[in-house]
């Protein structure tokens, strides 16, 4: 009962009361149009993503191996468990634990890890759901060594309050990737979020409506329309699917970040940037190579400013904004000790497909060509996950002739994975 509860002020009760009503029409909107709507397979999904992937993450992150991989994942706001789905099977030794507003997609959760067998491996499931959110994570028995939080916060009346439950969730030492839409690059999807809004009038909340509108909108519009030629340039493969297109057209709660709004909502987190996780995008060199002068001038600006800058000048690619957080203490590594790096014990990357061809994909899908060299220390650093013995960088490279460069490149392009002889931590 509202109020049986003195101490709390009338401004903060109708807030409360506003935030459960647009909590109550993001759950009808994802009861309606379960997402994502991938089909669910009686086998474990394909390839891997390796933000999911706990050595691989953590890899990117510290630059080293995690000291454990018994550990406890928590997909805040999983939808029907795709990202769910792939945290399981691609991180073997972990418990991992699916979160969600929306009970019918919870349903899809459930059914797609059961169908798929990936977390039959174990006596006990591997992976539990719970009807839960963002907000009450703190119902969650203990704490989670990474969070993943991919398309949520931007829908939640109160991203802050959303990503400080979680924070308060996550152990020391852990991570969390989040995802959250930019507002730059979805300026044309803002504009027709609000046109359907106007049209639908009093029928909004209503989201069968609302897509068929959408769709008649679309094909309305003349052929050169700016949002036309976005929708198509852009998003149509997706949205041919009415649960993509009510996702991104009908939904009743969206914030968009810009860079500066964006790291008030991280510093709000009283956890620790460590990176976007799209990195090549935050390379000013892709947008200013040709002109060593301007890059010279960009010298002198924070990484914020030049974040901000990369926006400005690329504002149709910043859909969206991807990136690690993490809370100290966090081991720090950087290998330009020769002496560190010798010492170290290297093994091959869990993200890669085609393995063992030398011509294969690498952490991020990119077609890379190994050398003869390099082709070799790989297989070295796989004996080393096999037998107990394990070779460090100096005895593998007395029988392969790489050389220590050779090694730091394996480093920089994420094929290898080191654990030190000493942790370094911040
Ligand atoms: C766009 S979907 C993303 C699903 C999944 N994370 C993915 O990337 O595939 C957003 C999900 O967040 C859920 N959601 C929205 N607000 C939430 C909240 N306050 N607590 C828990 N889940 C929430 C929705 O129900 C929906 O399933």
């Amino acid at each position: 009962m509202l109020n049986s509860q003195p101490s709390q002020p009338t401004s903060e009760l109708s807030s409360q009361a506003a935030s459960q009503t647009v909590s109550a029409a993001v759950a009808k909107l994802y009861d309606t149009y379960p997402f994502p709507p991938e089909p669910l397979l009686d086998a474990p999904p394909p390839g891997f993503n390796w933000r999911w992937n706990w050595l691989a993450a953590y890899n990117f992150c510290t630059e080293q191996k995690p000291v454990k991989q018994n550990i406890r994942i928590l997909d805040a706001g999983c939808g029907t468990g795709v990202g769910t789905e792939y945290l399981v099977y691609l991180n073997p030794q972990a418990q991992v634990v699916g979160i969600d507003l929306s009970a019918g997609a919870l349903v899809l959760a459930k059914e797609r890890c059961q169908k798929s067998g990936v977390a039959a491996d174990s006596a006990t499931s591997r992976v539990e759901f719970h009807h839960l959110s963002l907000y009450d994570a703190d119902q969650l028995e203990g704490e989670f060594d990474l969070i993943n939080c991919v398309g949520v916060l931007h829908h939640l009346p109160d991203p802050i309050r959303g990503i400080q439950s979680l924070a308060k969730k996550l152990a020391p030492g852990g991570l969390m990737h989040i995802f959250v839409y930019g507002e730059l690059g979805r300026w044309e999807i803002k504009l027709m979020q609000q046109a359907i809004a106007l049209l639908q009038g009093n029928q909004r909340g209503d989201y069968r409506d609302g897509v068929q509108l959408g769709r008649k909108i679309f094909s309305a519009l003349p052929e050169n329309n700016r949002l036309v030629k976005r929708e198509q340039e852009r998003w149509s493969l997706e949205n041919q699917r009415d649960e993509c297109f009510a996702d991104m057209y009908v939904h009743p709660q969206e914030i968009d970040y810009s860079i500066d709004t964006l790291f008030e909502l991280i510093n709000a987190s009283g956890l620790e940037f460590i990176g976007f996780s799209n990195p090549r995008v935050w390379e000013l060199e892709r947008l200013l190579g040709k002109a060593p002068e301007l890059m010279e001038r960009s010298q002198g600006l924070s990484d914020r400013q030049r974040y901000r800058l990369i926006e400005l000048l690329d504002p149709e690619t910043i859909t969206h904004y991807e990136f690690f957080l993490g809370r100290n203490p966090l081991p720090q590594n950087d290998w330009s000790s020769d002496q560190a790096l010798l010492a170290a014990i290297p093994e091959r990357s869990p993200c890669m497909d085609g393995w063992d061809s030398r011509c294969l994909f690498n952490y991020d899908y990119q077609i890379i060509n190994l050398t003869e060299n390099e082709w070799r220390f790989l297989k070295a650093c796989d004996r080393n996950s096999q037998q107990p013995e394990q070779q460090t960088v100096e005895q593998i490279l007395a029988g392969v002739d790489l050389g220590i460069e050779g090694v730091r490149s394996l480093l920089n392009q994420q094929l290898i994975l080191l654990t030190p002889l000493f942790q370094k931590f911040t």
